[in-house]
């Protein structure tokens, strides 16, 4: 991950906006805010979490997945920590009106968050764990940066023909894909100066107009190397030697697959976080889902949740304390303190008992 160079050092005062979600979200975030109420404590700063709900939480309590309480909420805070979305009971019915990913869409509209940052990296005392071969993935440091705001996810769509033939469209705006391959370049020419642009535009037009608008923004970065591939042959190469790249920009869609794909590198969903920024407030949140054969149970991996707190931190310029989040989510790992989908057959701890193991270690 990148590091900034202003380390804050003053005193903080963090107003969080705290939308815990569907399914493990709830049990996730209470260890988040463990952690970063011991790093407030340590590093005597002041954070005051504001609760609000959202997803099928939210449709159950007042009818809808994204309510505007919860919006004023998120606008008005600093950052927002986010858990998952998503419930069963909608996935089934295909019917269903209203559906918990509405929430998460339409906050990331009107948020304005056009940029999700999903970092890929290895842990070490977890290399093992992950199904690609040791000497593939070790030392594996990627950025996927995937459009968050347009595309195929925000098209237009719908039915003709008596409801017999659908459609999503992906659509694009220069000034949408300019915006996200500039946070790519800042990216890049912060890290090894390497970025690639993932589309498929031997097919499609939306991605020729990806192409032909990071092509003109190439002079503009003379130092950052650029690379335009393919997003299937980007499927396969991501997992083949993950090492060959280093910032990806992508539109939704494929960002989305890809950062799926990408996470089995790291060897669990349950370690990796991201955060999505725009102009104003960004969101922190895991890549995994609401998993809600898990919930309530306190098993959920809390890690990636926790991790995601750290790059708010890191945001804030508050270097030392997301470096002691790092720390101590390491420590853990090493020390086999984990939960059960780290734990091999081995020990394992529940959500919560890391939560308080990693607070009690800060
Ligand atoms: C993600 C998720 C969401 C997405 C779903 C829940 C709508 O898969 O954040 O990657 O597709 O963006
Ligand atoms: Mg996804």
């Amino acid at each position: 991950m990148t590091r900034s160079s202003n380390i804050q050092t003053r005193k903080m005062k963090l107003n969080i906006a705290l939308l815990a979600g569907d399914g493990i979200g709830p049990e996730v975030i209470d260890q988040a805010v463990k952690v970063c109420d011991a790093i407030a404590k340590k590093y005597d700063h002041d954070i005051s979490w504001k609760p609000a709900l959202t997803g099928a939480a939210a449709i159950d309590a007042v009818g809808e997945p994204y309510p505007d309480e919860t919006h004023e909420i998120c606008a008005n805070a600093d950052a927002v920590l986010f858990g998952a979305i998503g419930h069963p009971r909608f996935d089934n019915d295909p019917s269903a009106k209203v559906r918990p990913e509405q929430g998460l869409l339409k906050m990331r509209q009107k948020l304005g968050l056009f940029a999700n940052v999903r970092p890929t990296f290895t842990f070490p005392s977890l290399i093992d764990k992950s199904p690609l071969k040791r000497d593939r993935i070790e030392g594996t440091d990627l950025i996927i940066l995937r459009e968050l705001t347009g595309g195929i996810y925000f098209g237009e769509r719908g039915r003709k023909d008596d409801g017999n033939t659908a459609f999503d469209t992906m659509t694009y705006q220069r000034f949408e894909i300019e915006r996200l391959a500039k946070k790519g370049f800042e990216f890049a020419m912060k890290r090894s100066k390497k970025l690639c642009c993932v589309d498929k535009a031997n097919v499609l037009e939306s991605s020729r107009l990806w192409r032909e608008t990071v092509q003109a923004m190439e002079k503009d970065y003379p130092e950052v190397e650029v690379s335009y591939e393919f997003i299937d042959a980007v499927a396969m190469r991501l997992i083949q030697w993950p090492k060959g790249y280093d910032v990806i920009i992508t539109a939704n869609l494929f960002g989305d697959i890809l950062t799926d794909e990408a996470s089995v590198i790291a060897g669990s969903m349950g370690l990796m976080p991201s955060s999505s920024v725009g102009s104003n407030v960004s969101l922190y949140e895991p890549i995994h889902g609401s998993y809600p054969q898990a919930a309530g149970k306190d098993i959920a991996n809390p890690l990636a949740t926790v991790l995601s707190a750290a790059m708010l931190f890191e945001d804030m310029s508050m270097t030392n304390e997301a470096e002691e989040i790092r720390r101590v989510v390491n420590k853990s790992l090493a020390e086999g303190y984990v939960t059960e989908d780290l734990a091999e057959g081995g020990k394992s701890y529940k959500t919560s008992e890391v939560g308080d193991w990693l607070a009690s270690n800060i």
